[in-house]
């Protein structure tokens, strides 16, 4: 079975790659798609983003990169799968996460959203919030791949 995995991934953290690992026990194929919203503003460009995506999670077999600037539902419409996986953090994630399920199902009846909650370890970090670190110096070894934080001091140069 496929399911497709959704996000900004701007940038990828280790908490992507965490759900990505236990949803790639549950499914045969998982399809990563780099997100694109003309109205919102990304630190990396998609070209970017799916990089180190690629680089992050190719390696780990069963796994397809894709891009798609729209609506979520359009994109799964043409899919060949109606499964959507969204990583949970905390509680607070999930009402936004209820919200987008109930919007996408109303849009497209048979989109159905999975659910895998994140390991401990990654509960607190977001790609906000590593950025934020990440401006002032801080160390993100603990949440984000090597060449992320390469790719941070490419643009901050
Ligand atoms: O990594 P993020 O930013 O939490 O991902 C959110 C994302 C990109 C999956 C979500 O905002 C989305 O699906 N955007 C596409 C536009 C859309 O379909 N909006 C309606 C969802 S209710």
């Amino acid at each position: 079975m496929k399911a497709i995995y959704p996000g900004s991934f701007d940038p990828i953290t280790y908490g992507h790659i965490d759900i990505v690992k236990r949803a790639s026990r549950v499914f045969d194929e998982i399809i990563v798609v780099v997100m694109m919203n003309p109205h919102k503003q990304y630190m990396f460009s998609l070209e970017e983003r799916l990089e180190m995506v690629e680089k992050s999670l190719v390696v780990m077999g069963k796994i397809t990169v894709d891009s798609h600037c729209g609506l979520l539902v359009d994109y799964v419409r043409k899919s060949s799968s109606r499964i959507v996986i969204r990583g949970l953090r905390a509680v607070s994630d999930f009402e936004m996460e209820l919200q987008m399920a109930h919007a996408n199902r109303r849009l497209l009846p048979d989109f159905e959203s999975m659910f895998f909650m994140t390991d401990t370890k990654y509960s607190f970090i977001s790609s906000s919030i590593v950025k934020e670190i990440i401006c002032f110096g801080g160390d993100v070894s603990e949440w984000v791949p090597e060449f992320v934080i390469e790719a941070f001091r490419k643009k901050t140069r």
